[in-house]
């Protein structure tokens, strides 16, 4: 049986709200074009993320940071021609809004008038903040990320769990009460401690949707290429693995190539 509520025709940020109220758990994962969003729509899931992780998978960089505007723009626009359900949600890329908040409002403009996305996500806390009012201001909602940033690798120098320490564990709990308090309408924590994201979710009526935050938060969010196997090299704890299309892929591949090579292919029936 589905477990898609039938109730929601159309998710939008007030939705998830309801959603967190109500104990239903929301279900989030990436697409960057327009078929995979037509599949994982169609599926039923609540909040499909255009992520920067586009600039990993799709485009073979090692970071987030190469990836420009036009191009989460492009993959924006895949994406929103495909959906008739979820609510899309599209990171800002790196480098067009932490330098000052008129430019971060012009990014999120272009993003959602130029793709026709629903919302906007933003990696950071407090030194953010005036960017995300501003952006909030002009009636873009906003989702915040907090945790393990990916923009922010070259600071952190690892992937490894983030705020293990107290003082980190502090602070992000602090950021997480000023987004509430901003506006924003969910966050996303990521591989941070099960117990600190657990806290978190509990202390702000916004949704908190975790990758890596352990199952006491409002909803999970995974990169859909890592979630079908089509990525192997990447092997987090957090990840769970629904299919191995990795290995699915290559035999078809294989079978293709041979039956090129040996005259299997085309048969009688598959010309004209
Ligand atoms: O870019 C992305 O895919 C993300 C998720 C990992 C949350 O930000």
């Amino acid at each position: 049986m589905s477990a898609v509520n039938k109730e929601y025709k159309r998710i939008t940020t007030k939705s998830l709200v309801d959603m967190k109220s109500n104990g239903e758990k929301i279900s989030m994962l990436t697409a960057y074009d327009y078929t995979m969003a037509k599949i994982v729509d169609g599926s039923g899931i609540d909040v499909i993320l255009v992520g920067d992780s586009a600039s990993n998978v799709m485009a073979g960089h090692e970071t987030t940071l190469p990836i420009t505007l036009d191009q989460m723009i492009y993959h924006a626009s895949s994406v929103i021609r495909a959906i008739e359900r979820a609510l899309v949600v599209v990171d800002l890329p790196f480098g067009t809004y932490q330098s000052d908040p008129k430019e971060a409002l012009r990014s999120a403009i272009r993003i959602m008038k130029e793709s026709g996305a629903h919302a906007v996500k933003m990696e950071g806390g407090k030194e953010i903040r005036e960017s995300i009012r501003r952006i909030l201001n002009a009636g873009i909602p906003v989702m915040g990320h907090l945790g393990l940033t990916p923009q922010s690798i070259y600071k952190f120098g690892t992937y490894t769990v983030r705020a293990k320490e107290d003082q980190e564990a502090d602070q992000l709990k602090e950021d997480a009460l000023m987004l509430e308090k901003v506006g924003c309408f969910a966050i996303v924590l990521e591989k941070i401690p099960a117990k600190l994201a657990n806290e978190v979710a509990k202390s702000v009526t916004i949704p908190v949707i975790g990758i890596g935050a352990g199952n006491g938060v409002d909803g999970q969010v995974l990169v859909t290429h890592d979630m079908l196997g089509m990525t192997h090299e990447f092997n987090p704890r957090f990840l769970r693995r629904y299919l191995d299309l990795y290995h699915s892929m290559t035999s078809a591949f294989e079978q293709y190539i041979k039956d090129v090579k040996n005259l299997d292919f085309p048969s009688d029936e598959e010309q004209y």
